[in-house]
């Protein structure tokens, strides 16, 4: 959840951290800080709050040097405020360090540390790290088999990052577990660590990342990795083509409206490549899909978070209608404790944006222990996600900074459909002209999405009805019922508003009885195969008071004339409409958050990507 940022080179670390940090804030922002290697000494700063109190700090009282780490934070144990925040001193003030994720036994590590005479400057679990390192260095006498014997200590999954004084020529980096990545980024005569790319990106594309269990000593001239125990790893080094550019938020107020407007972009990189028009079929070569393994499948589980999650009950219907076997879309928070029933003859399909979700990487491990094929539809290239599956599909959508999921979400409905249709073609399902017509659909799709985004005016008139409301209900019917749940949770996180997603059809069974005029409903009614249903319970709403603001197919007088307020989408097959439903509801919660002068990027208690359980 936190984000962590380290240099050593020739430069002055202290601003390449603070760009760093700045790129990573959407991974926390309760308090950050930085510790730079100035004179022999470990100079710190510290502050509450969102990096530019950091900022302003380190404006005031100046901190230079050419080697140094940084780290923006999201509490886990200890309140956000200046002296939990990262970096952590040993007690010499000889050893810092920087972190993320959670020492489970840190209890007993603390009292073993405070019998010792230890004393605590922090209410943070991360402090014991530090403390533990420092009090091997003084038996071994160097950082390395310091930091090794240290970790061999720690219970649970941690990304972190230290150096020393004693050693001004090195910054140890590790990884256990899943607790968020550790990458390597490798310069000339300079070297940077990062728990997320677009953080170094900048600087450079050439990168390695760790492995769970994994140890790299950064100087500024070499990256040596090995494992914990001391085996010596020879890494991948990995090319990465994001453009540093896409990172940015340009013209755009904020990086969530810069990125649902990205969609088009995002929707057509999504088929580049994967889909012959000309010939009618798709092509999605890292899966390693092959004829046998097709026919062979007989269940398919997704499992995601979150957004993701209501992608993947999208693609739960998907594939089963396009290529008849049986899927279930599982929470992975929940998954591993559900003994679930997945063999050999499973595929799990692990949706996530940031492919670091900790839930996400359990959900996977639980399914490759049982058996099953392991795929991931993925966001950020080199993550663990994508690197620890059998197959994976690449969203294509570029970095994802905004709290709130959008881009990444319409992506994989899109891939999720692509697969649909390879696994029925390979299986033998679908006629020529059946497996034609589907890819065909896909052909308008980005520039549908372009047509949703046109109307942001709209939906912005919209938003201003609705501001001030203190509780909206959102229902959908089949493909479209996770839309409901989707609008509902964009409003939630970004606006603070009180949002339930309901199947509409379930309305009567007992949630009819919130509907009165201080109850807003969004109905997504468009001309699909729920859509009289959809325009029946629509009526029910409106006989008991309700606002009810309909997402619609373009041109529907019908439901124009039955409802208060209209979000137009343009006609298209149904089974790629939450594609498109799904653009004016992200717009809808952003515009109501920006109204009420929210934060949209960083909405409270939040971060983007959750490493701990
Ligand atoms: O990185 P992931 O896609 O695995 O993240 C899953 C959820 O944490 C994420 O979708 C979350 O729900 C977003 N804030 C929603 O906008």
């Amino acid at each position: 959840m936190c984000g962590i940022v380290g240099y050593i080179g020739e430069r002055d670390a202290t601003p390449l951290i603070l760009g760093g940090l700045k790129k990573l804030e959407y991974r926390g922002y309760d308090s950050a800080g930085l510790a730079v290697l100035k004179n022999g000494q470990i100079e710190v700063r510290r502050n509450a709050g969102k990096l530019v109190n950091l900022e302003m700090n380190v404006c005031e009282q100046p901190i230079s040097g050419t080697l140094g780490i940084g780290h923006t934070r999201w509490a886990t144990h200890g309140e956000p405020s200046a002296r939990n925040a990262h970096p952590h001193l040993s007690g010499s003030g000889e050893v810092v360090v920087v972190h993320n994720g959670i020492v489970e036994n840190f209890i007993e590590l603390k009292e073993e540390l405070v019998t010792e005479g230890v004393v605590f400057q922090s209410d943070t679990d991360t402090e014991t790290i530090v403390h533990l390192i420092e009090k091997f260095l003084s038996v071994t006498g160097d950082l390395e088999s310091a930091a090794r014997k240290a970790l061999g200590q720690l219970k649970g999954a941690h990304g972190i990052v230290v150096f020393t004084s004693r050693e001004p020529d090195k910054i140890i980096a590790a990884r256990i577990g899943n607790a968020g990545g550790v990458v390597i980024g490798l310069g000339e005569g300079e070297n940077f660590i990062a728990s997320d790319i677009p953080a170094i990106l900048e600087h450079t594309r050439k990168l390695i990342f760790l492995e769970s269990r994994q140890m790299a000593v950064v100087t500024r001239e070499d990256v040596h990795i090995s494992t914990i125990e001391g085996t010596v790893i020879h890494p991948q080094v990995s090319s990465v083509a994001w453009d540093p550019v896409s990172a940015e938020k340009g013209e755009y107020r904020h990086f969530m409206q810069k990125e649902i407007h990205e969609q088009v972009r995002s929707l057509t990189d999504t088929l580049a490549g994967r889909v012959n028009f000309k010939e009618g079929t798709i092509r999605l070569p890292q899966l390693n899909l092959t004829v046998e393994k097709a026919k062979e499948v007989e269940k398919i589980v997704l499992t995601a978070c979150g957004t993701a999650s209501h992608a993947g009950m999208v693609g739960r219907i998907l594939i089963e209608r396009i290529a008849g076997i049986p899927a279930a879309m599982e929470i992975a928070s929940e998954f591993r404790y559900s003994d679930p029933i997945v063999n050999d003859k499973t595929i799990l399909i692990a949706i996530s944006q940031s492919g670091e979700t900790a839930d996400t990487l359990a959900a996977m491990e639980e399914g490759r222990r049982k058996g099953a094929t392991i795929w991931s539809i993925v966001n950020a290239i080199g993550s663990q996600a994508m690197r620890v599956a059998d197959g994976s599909i690449s969203m294509q959508t570029g970095p994802e900074i905004g709290v709130a999921s959008t881009k990444a979400f319409t992506a994989p409905l899109v891939d999720l459909y692509m697969l649909a249709i390879l696994l029925a073609d390979l299986r033998g399902d679908l006629s020529v002209q059946e497996r034609k017509k589907l890819v065909e659909d896909l052909r308008l799709i980005p520039e549908l999405a372009g047509r949703c985004l046109d109307r942001e005016g709209e939906v912005e008139e919209t938003a201003y009805l609705l501001r001030e409301s203190k509780d909206m209900l959102y229902l959908g019917r089949g493909i479209n019922m996770p839309i409901a749940y989707e609008g509902a949770l964009k409003l939630k996180e970004i606006s603070y508003i009180h949002a339930e997603a309901y199947p509409a059809g379930e309305m009567k069974h007992g949630p009819i009885a919130l509907i009165d005029e201080n109850m807003p409903v969004v109905a997504i009614a468009i001309k699909d195969p729920w859509y009289e249903k959809m325009i029946s319970q629509i009526e029910q709403a409106k006989a008991r008071g309700g606002i009810v603001v309909a997402v619609a197919t373009e041109g529907d007088e019908r439901v124009a004339a039955l409802v208060d307020r209209v979000l137009w989408v343009p006609e298209a097959p149904w089974m790629l409409s939450p594609v498109l439903t799904s653009i004016p509801l992200q717009m809808l919660a952003y515009h109501i958050a920006t109204m009420r002068g929210l934060d949209v990027d960083q909405p409270r208690n939040l971060a983007k990507s959750v490493t701990v359980e």
